[in-house]
């Protein structure tokens, strides 16, 4: 049986925090070998948000580099800018693409009323962009997080009003909601993880061994274990980190203080920091040999683009054909 195709993107808009790595970038390791995948560093969609063109380059690199140290098959991963026709046929969608649709999409609304100042119209148009990464290659397994789906749910309205203009040629394809791991800031422990809460509550996989311990060790709990026996969000955050990367021996031993109300916070921080610093060590390691030669990386990057644009040219070409183009 023919391996069905997998493709899911990154954009390059910053460091990597822990959230992200159990919440994304784990189901994109664990899957790769399962499928036909195709990782994509989606370097135009990040274009919709304002870009620094002094240091875009090295930012879109990072990320790269980050996710490769974390375990993916570096032969797997592309630049989306690297290979044109991701733009091209965004276009040919557009033309298909229904206005109320777009304007319905609460990503693009958000994110219209966090950026006043620049509402273009690739912001808008991000979706058909998504939807364009996708069919380009007539993949169906698509892993995103639930605040993805909604785009997803376009690009199958995509797939049926291409199908019926010019014929049978994509399929639908499935979201794959991973069932990740929701991490909390350590400061505001009923939000996600994220970089806009504050760098000081989120563990970025390039801090050093100190700043981890550091953030860890100010996290937000209580004042102890509770009559009720209910765990605080911060609490439960940490025992939630310790279950991902920790020893099941020291989680048990915890837990078992927890309940007889002996447990003493620091330790279950300290065993937190523990757990976390052990994971990045590898991680560490393999990403410092990789800053050492950038220009490698870029070479890889750049061959995958050259391998997979032959691929992207030739399903384009067929579905210029469809549209009647000569
Ligand atoms: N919009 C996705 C996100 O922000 C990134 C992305 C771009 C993507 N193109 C994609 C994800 C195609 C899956 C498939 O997370």
């Amino acid at each position: 049986m023919k391996q069905e195709i997998l493709f899911s993107g990154i954009q390059p808009t910053g460091k990597i925090h822990l959230g992200n790595y159990l919440g994304a970038i784990k189901q994109w390791i664990d899957l790769q070998d399962k499928y036909n995948s195709l990782y994509c560093v989606v370097d135009l969609h990040a274009l919709t948000i304002s870009q620094d063109p002094q240091t875009y380059g090295q930012q879109i690199l990072e990320v790269a580099m980050d996710i490769i140290a974390l375990g993916l098959n570096p032969k797997k991963l592309f630049i989306q800018s690297h290979v044109p026709a991701h733009a091209e046929l965004a276009w040919y969608f557009n033309t298909l693409t229904p206005m109320g649709e777009m304007a319905r999409m609460t990503q693009y609304k958000d994110k219209a009323q966090k950026n006043a100042n620049n509402v273009n119209v690739g912001l808008f148009d991000y979706p058909v962009l998504m939807a364009a990464d996708i069919l380009l290659y007539h993949a169906t397994v698509v892993p995103v997080g639930q605040d993805q789906v909604q785009h997803l749910e376009l690009t199958n309205i995509l797939v049926k009003k291409f199908n019926n203009k010019y014929g049978t040629t994509f399929a639908e394809v499935k979201p794959y909601v991973t069932k990740a791991a929701k991490i909390m800031a350590l400061n505001e422990p009923t939000k996600k993880m994220s970089k806009s809460l504050g760098d000081a509550y989120c563990l970025y996989l390039n801090d050093t061994e100190e700043i981890i311990r550091q953030k860890v060790s100010r996290a937000v709990t209580d004042s102890g274990p509770q009559m009720d026996g209910q765990m605080s969000e911060g609490v439960k955050n940490l025992f939630f980190l310790l279950e991902l990367l920790g020893d099941k021996k020291v989680q048990t031993k915890l837990l078992t203080q927890y309940n007889d109300k002996t447990i003493k916070y620091s330790e279950l921080k300290n065993a937190v920091a523990d757990s976390v610093v052990n994971f990045l060590k590898p991680f560490w390691a393999a990403r410092t040999r990789l800053s050492k030669n950038p220009k490698a990386v870029l070479k890889t990057l750049t061959d995958n683009g050259k391998r997979v644009a032959k691929i992207a040219d030739k399903n384009l070409a067929e579905i210029k054909k469809k549209i009647g183009l000569i």
